[in-house]
């Protein structure tokens, strides 16, 4: 009987693939994420205050930030060249990897009182928490704020509002709109969460 000499055959080598290869891929993984490590930190805390947190970070929001640094409309002399070899697979699993990770506590000062009035002054014009959400924890594609690096919110930000990161307009119209007292002030109040 060869038909079922050679089905016989192919299931012995799926079997040995699906032995040999699961251990790699999960290897690669836990390797592709040890690269992040360096910046984004050992511990989920990053090396330099103006790298983002992603420990905890929602998953879809990571993973559109990895596609939208591959597609260029965001821009990051490294993050460009750690996403240039990656495919939706390699990102939607880094996501999903950090996001299961838990936030990270930078120890920030929490705002002044005057502070974080203007905050909340600001956010009752803008609504952040609208599509924030309550306490500022995201959700999805929607980022987690609360506890972010108060230099890396200053400076992407900054990058929103010149358009230099160009991957949300609707971001950039309303960080726009939106005057840059409040926003420090918002930011003071965000990293202090
Ligand atoms: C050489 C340092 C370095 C390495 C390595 C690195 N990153 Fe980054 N990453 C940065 C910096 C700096 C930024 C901020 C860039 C910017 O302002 O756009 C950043 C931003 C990000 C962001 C955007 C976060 C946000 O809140 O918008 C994500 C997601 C991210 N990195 C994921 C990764 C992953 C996943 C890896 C590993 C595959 C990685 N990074 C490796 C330095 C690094
Ligand atoms: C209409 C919904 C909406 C509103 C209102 C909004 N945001 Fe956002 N915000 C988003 C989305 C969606 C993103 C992710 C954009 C992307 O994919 O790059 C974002 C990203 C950000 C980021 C970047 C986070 C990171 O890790 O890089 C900051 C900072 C931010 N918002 C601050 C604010 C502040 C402060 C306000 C209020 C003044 C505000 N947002 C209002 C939807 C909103």
């Amino acid at each position: 009987m060869p038909g079922r000499r050679r089905a016989a055959r192919v299931f012995a080598i799926l079997i040995a693939m699906s032995m040999d290869i699961t251990p790699v891929l999960a290897q690669n993984l836990e390797e592709k994420a040890q690269i992040c490590s360096a910046c984004h930190g050992e511990n989920g805390v990053p090396q330099e205050r103006t790298t983002p947190i992603i420990w905890g970070q929602h998953q879809g929001y990571t993973y559109i930030q990895l596609r939208d640094y591959k597609r260029g409309t965001r821009k990051d002399e490294q993050m460009t060249a750690i996403v240039a070899d990656m495919d939706r697979n390699d990102m939607m699993a880094l996501a999903e990897y950090f996001s299961k990770k838990p936030w990270p506590n930078l120890q920030q000062l929490r705002a002044d009182e005057a502070t974080t009035m203007r905050a909340l002054r600001a956010n009752v014009a803008v609504n952040c928490t609208g599509c924030h959400l309550g306490e500022y924890q995201g959700d999805g594609t929607v980022p987690r704020l609360a506890g972010q690096s108060a230099e890396y919110m200053s400076k992407t930000i900054a990058q929103f509002r010149t358009r230099e990161r160009a991957n949300n307009p609707g971001m950039s119209d309303l960080m726009i709109a939106t005057s840059p007292d409040d926003l420090a002030a918002l930011v003071a109040y965000l990293a202090g969460r």
